[in-house]
């Protein structure tokens, strides 16, 4: 089965072809092209990301991503042309490039053998996810294909449980921590598919604490991976922290998050001592680091207390942080029963292929691409 995927929920525009076999219950798969386009550039200045550039920037990159994958993989043959219709009309309404992009790329064409297209429905920023949910039902409608809507933080989870080959199976029960920019939760799996809230940010998500302090720090947006530098920084140079900063909701019994407060710690550092030096400011990029850290691992720790999960799955952009994931190695040491399932670094953050997976494990779950419609609050678990 071959399935064509679409990610436009923040600010990445990633496509992916991928071939999915099953053998003896194995899910293998083969990715034939991906395409990850980072708006970052364009957001940069704002210090995090602003939907509406979101939007137009999804809707000026993804024809053209789509375009290139599908010809760099061969995937098209001339067919006569397909007539546009209205309800594609409709759909396209304030897109008018996306028109423009079917009638140069699309309508003479079919695709070799396409089974399906995967595209993130939610959570996500709306006006961004539409660009994708309505090329994605545009794409459906032309071709006759099916359209499953995924769920991104499933992707994020599934994007842990895979090596370079195939889909892995975890042992059940699992507990999963997934931190990104939007969300950061526990979640419990009793079998497959079947989720459970454990816990979650009362707040700011990880990911958006990392942003909002790089950019109390004069650091650019994504605020995650610049902080992190400064942070290994004063590790290697042996440097004290500057002021001590909370451990937000570790005496709080559940298992819940809340960064806000962290941030906030952060600008009070920044107010008192108006002109620190780079080292000041590695410094405190540490001591925020290592609070986002310990409390990620101390109530991942509580989790796997509580529920002796046989797997330990860790996703979502910050989990490409170094020192998190050491941390979890670390933590897991002292748990050989669980096994851990660590996102690869280079799939962490947002991207097609876990897109494309997750679309595999729904495929019998297609949506109505008259009718589909982006959910910004789509919940997770469902
Ligand atoms: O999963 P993701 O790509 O997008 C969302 O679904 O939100 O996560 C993006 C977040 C950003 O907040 C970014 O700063 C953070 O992941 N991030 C990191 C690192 N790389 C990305 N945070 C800490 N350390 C990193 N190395
Ligand atoms: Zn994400």
């Amino acid at each position: 089965m071959k399935i064509l995927a679409i990610e436009t929920s923040c600010d990445e525009t990633a496509v992916a072809l991928v071939k999915f076999t099953e053998k003896n219950n194995k899910i293998a798969y083969d990715s034939i092209g991906e395409i990850v386009h980072s708006q970052s550039s364009e957001h940069s200045q704002y210090g995090g990301v602003v939907p509406s550039i979101a939007k137009r920037e999804h809707q000026k990159i993804l024809p053209i991503i789509i375009k290139n994958l599908l010809r760099e993989t061969n995937t098209l043959k001339k067919s006569s042309p397909i007539p546009i219709s209205d309800t594609i009309r409709e759909i396209c309404t304030q897109m008018p490039e996306i028109i423009d992009f079917l009638e140069k790329h699309i309508v003479g064409t079919r695709p070799k053998d396409l089974h399906a297209i995967a595209v993130t429905q939610g959570p996500g920023l709306a006006p961004a996810l539409w660009v994708g949910v309505n090329v994605a039902r545009v794409l459906a409608l032309l071709w006759n294909v099916p359209i499953i809507p995924v769920n991104h933080m499933e992707g994020h989870i599934v994007s842990a449980v895979m090596n370079s080959t195939h889909v892995l199976s975890p042992q059940y029960p699992v507990v999963a921590l997934l931190v990104s920019g939007g969300h950061t939760e526990l979640v419990l799996a009793n079998q497959q598919q079947e989720y459970k809230k454990l816990g979650q940010t009362l707040d700011d998500a990880a990911g958006e604490a990392f942003d909002k302090t790089a950019r109390l720090l004069g650091l650019p947006y994504p605020g995650g991976p610049e902080i992190a530098k400064l942070a290994q920084h004063a590790r290697n140079s042996g440097l004290k922290p500057i002021a001590p900063l909370p451990r937000p909701m570790l005496q709080d019994q559940s298992l819940n998050f809340s960064y806000a407060g962290l941030k906030t710690a952060v600008r009070t550092q920044c107010d008192k001592q108006k002109n620190l030096s780079n080292n000041e400011k590695s410094a405190l990029a540490m001591e925020f680091e290592n609070a986002i850290v310990e409390t990620l691992v101390e109530k991942t720790r509580r989790a796997i207390n509580q529920y002796a999960p046989k797997s330990v799955v860790v996703g979502g952009g910050v989990s490409a942080n170094k020192h998190l994931r050491q941390s979890i190695k670390t933590l897991l040491n002292q748990y050989p029963e669980s096994n851990l399932y660590l996102s690869n670094p280079n799939y962490a953050t947002d991207n097609a292929l876990m897109i494309a997976v997750s679309g595999y494990m729904h495929r019998h779950s297609t949506a109505d691409p008259k009718k589909l419609q982006a959910k910004a609050n789509l919940s997770f678990p469902y």
